[in-house]
C-alpha cells in the first residue's frame, strides 16, 4: 500500500483510522493517500485550539512574524514542489500553480509585516470638560480561534489567506481543506511546524465535508472562515447566526467594454485578457470572466478578437508548461458545464467557438446570443464559458453588470476617468478593475462580495480586521 499522508493536529503529526484518496483530474491517477481524523481527534484539536488561544493573542508581534516570514520564505524556496503538488491534486496547470506559489509567499509574507504593524489607535478625550485628563486606547483583539474552511481552486493561496491574518492576529486556527486538495494545506503544515508558533496554534484537518457541522457549531471556534459555494456558505450562517462567519462565495464576473475603449490595439488587448482569464484554471476561480459586456460599436470586432485569442489557447495535460487550459476538478463538473452550455444553445444561444468535452475537460467556449436567465449568464459556471453581448452605451453596460445575484469583482476597459468613477459608484461588487479583467487579485487587497458573494473581506489586513474585534482603554488622571 502507498504512504499514508499524515494530518496536523495541534501542530503535530497524526495518523488517523480512515483515509481518502487524492486522484489527478486529468488522468485519475492516484496522487496521495491522506490520514483522515476520527471524532476523538477532531476533538483533541479544537481542545487546544481553546487552551492555547489566551496565551497566542499574548505573544509578542515579533513571534508570530517570524513565523510568517519562515513560512513566506520556505514556500518560494520549494516552490517547485509546491507547484508540481498543487498541479497534481487540482489539475491546475504547472504556470498558474507557480503563480498560486508565488501569490501564497507573497500573502504570508503580508501577514509577517502586517503583524508588526498592527497597533492600535488613540482617541482623545479632553475635548469636553467630562473627559479632561483622559485618553483612549483602542486596540483590536481576536475574535477567538477560527475555523477556516477552504475550497479546491485555489489549494494554497486560499488556505493562506486564512492561515496568515488569523495567526498573524494571535488567533489559533483549524484548517479544513476541500476534501480533494488536501495536499497543498498538509504541506505548509510541514512549513509551521518548522516554526516557533505554540502547540495548538494550528492543526489542520481533512474532515469529509459531512463531518464538518460539529466543528461550525463548536462554541470553542467563534469564527468560521469559509470559502467555497453559495449553498454551503449560506447554510454555515444560518447554523451559526451567533458567530462571526465570513463568507468568500462565487461570482459570475462580468466585464464592460466601454465605446472609448477603441484606440488602435485596444480591443485585441482587452480580447486577450478577456479569453485568458474566461480559460485560466479551466474558469474555475470565483473572478473568472464569465460575462462579457461590450458597447455595441466595439462588440463585433472585440467578439471577433475574442474567438481568435480563444482559439490559440492549448487545451491537455496540466503538467505540460506549455498547456493553457487544463481539466476541471472532476468529470461530473465537467459534464455540468457541459449541460448547461446545451441549455444555452437549446435556448437560443450561438455556440461561436467550443463547447465539447472530454473526460474532464472542456474545450474553450464562446458563446453569443444567449437569453439573460440561461445558467451561464446567471449562475457561476465554474468552467471555461463566456458569453458576450452588445449593450448600447454605459447606463445599460452597467445595468446588466449589476443584474446578477452575485457581486464579487468587476473589469472595467475604459481610459474615461469619469467612467471609472462612476463603475467604482454605481456597480455592487467587492471591487472594479479599471482596464482589466475582474480576475486581478493582489493578495494585501481587500476581497470579497456584496449579495450572493458573500460577507466580510479578506486580502491580508481586511482579514485581520475581520479576525478581530476593537477593545477600548480608557486611560484616566492623566497629566496631558
Ligand atoms: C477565488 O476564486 O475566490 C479566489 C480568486 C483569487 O484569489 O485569485
Amino acid at each position: 500500500m502507498a504512504d499514508v499522508t499524515s494530518f496536523w493536529l495541534a501542530g503535530n503529526r497524526a495518523e488517523g483510522a480512515t483515509t481518502i484518496d487524492v486522484r489527478h483530474p486529468f488522468d485519475d491517477g492516484l496522487v496521495a493517500t491522506v490520514a483522515q481524523p476520527d471524532a476523538d481527534q477532531v476533538e483533541r484539536a479544537v481542545a487546544a485550539a481553546a487552551e492555547v488561544s489566551p496565551r497566542f493573542s499574548a505573544l509578542p508581534a515579533h513571534v508570530r512574524a517570524s513565523a510568517l516570514a519562515h513560512v513566506s520564505r520556505e514556500i518560494a524556496r520549494r516552490g517547485d514542489e509546491l507547484a508540481r503538488l498543487i498541479t497534481a491534486e487540482s489539475g491546475k496547470p504547472l504556470t498558474w500553480a507557480r503563480a498560486e506559489v508565488a501569490r501564497a509567499s507573497s500573502t504570508f509574507r503580508w501577514g509577517a509585516e502586517e503583524a508588526r504593524r498592527f497597533t492600535g489607535e488613540l482617541t482623545r478625550l479632553d475635548t469636553d470638560p467630562t473627559g479632561e485628563g483622559r485618553l483612549a486606547l483602542s486596540r483590536r483583539f481576536p475574535r477567538g480561534p477560527v475555523l477556516g474552511i477552504t475550497p479546491f481552486n485555489f489549494p494554497l493561496n486560499l488556505v493562506a489567506h486564512k492561515v496568515a491574518p488569523a495567526l498573524a492576529v494571535g488567533a489559533p486556527i483549524i484548517v479544513k481543506p476541500a476534501p480533494r486538495t488536501p495536499l497543498s494545506a498538509l504541506f505548509l503544515g510541514d512549513l509551521l511546524a518548522e516554526t516557533d508558533l505554540p502547540e495548538g496554534s494550528w492543526s489542520v484537518l481533512p474532515v469529509p465535508n459531512s463531518e464538518v457541522t460539529g466543528l461550525v457549531t463548536d462554541p470553542r471556534l467563534p469564527v468560521v472562515s469559509f470559502t467555497g459555494s453559495g449553498p454551503v456558505g449560506w447554510s454555515i450562517r444560518d447554523a451559526v447566526p451567533r458567530k462571526h462567519v465570513v463568507l468568500e462565495l462565487g461570482g459570475n464576473g462580468a466585464v464592460l467594454v466601454a465605446a472609448d475603449y477603441a484606440a488602435p490595439g485596444d480591443l485585441a488587448r482587452a480580447a486577450g485578457r478577456i479569453a485568458l482569464f474566461a480559460n485560466y484554471q479551466a474558469g474555475q476561480s470565483c473572478i473568472a470572466v464569465q460575462r462579457v459586456y461590450a458597447d455595441r460599436s466595439v462588440h463585433d470586432e472585440l467578439l471577433r478578437e475574442i474567438v481568435t485569442a480563444v482559439r490559440a489557447l492549448r487545451g491537455g495535460d496540466p503538467t505540460d508548461p506549455a498547456t493553457d487550459v487544463g481539466p476541471l476538478i472532476d468529470e461530473a463538473a465537467a459534464r455540468r458545464v457541459e449541460q448547461w452550455i446545451a441549455e444555452a444553445v437549446a435556448a437560443g444561444g450561438t455556440l461561436v467557438c467550443g463547447g465539447s468535452r472530454t473526460g474532464a475537460s472542456i474545450a474553450p467556449t464562446v458563446l453569443t446570443d444567449v437569453p439573460a436567465d440561461a445558467r451561464v449568464v446567471r449562475e457561476e459556471v465554474f468552467g471555461p464559458v463566456v458569453v458576450v453581448a452588445a449593450v448600447d452605451g454605459l447606463d445599460e453596460g452597467l445595468a446588466r453588470v449589476n443584474d446578477s445575484e452575485f457581486g464579487l469583482q468587476t473589469g472595467v476597459f475604459t481610459h474615461d476617468l469619469a467612467t471609472a468613477f462612476r463603475a467604482h459608484r454605481e456597480l455592487a461588487v467587492g471591487g472594479v478593475v479599471i482596464g482589466d479583467v475582474p480576475s486581478y487579485r493582489a493578495d494585501q487587497m481587500p476581497y470579497g462580495g456584496t449579495k450572493g458573494s458573500g460577507i466580510g473581506r479578506e486580502g491580508v489586513r481586511a482579514a485581520m480586521t475581520d479576525l478581530t474585534e476593537e477593545r477600548v482603554l480608557v486611560l484616566t488622571g492623566l497629566d496631558l
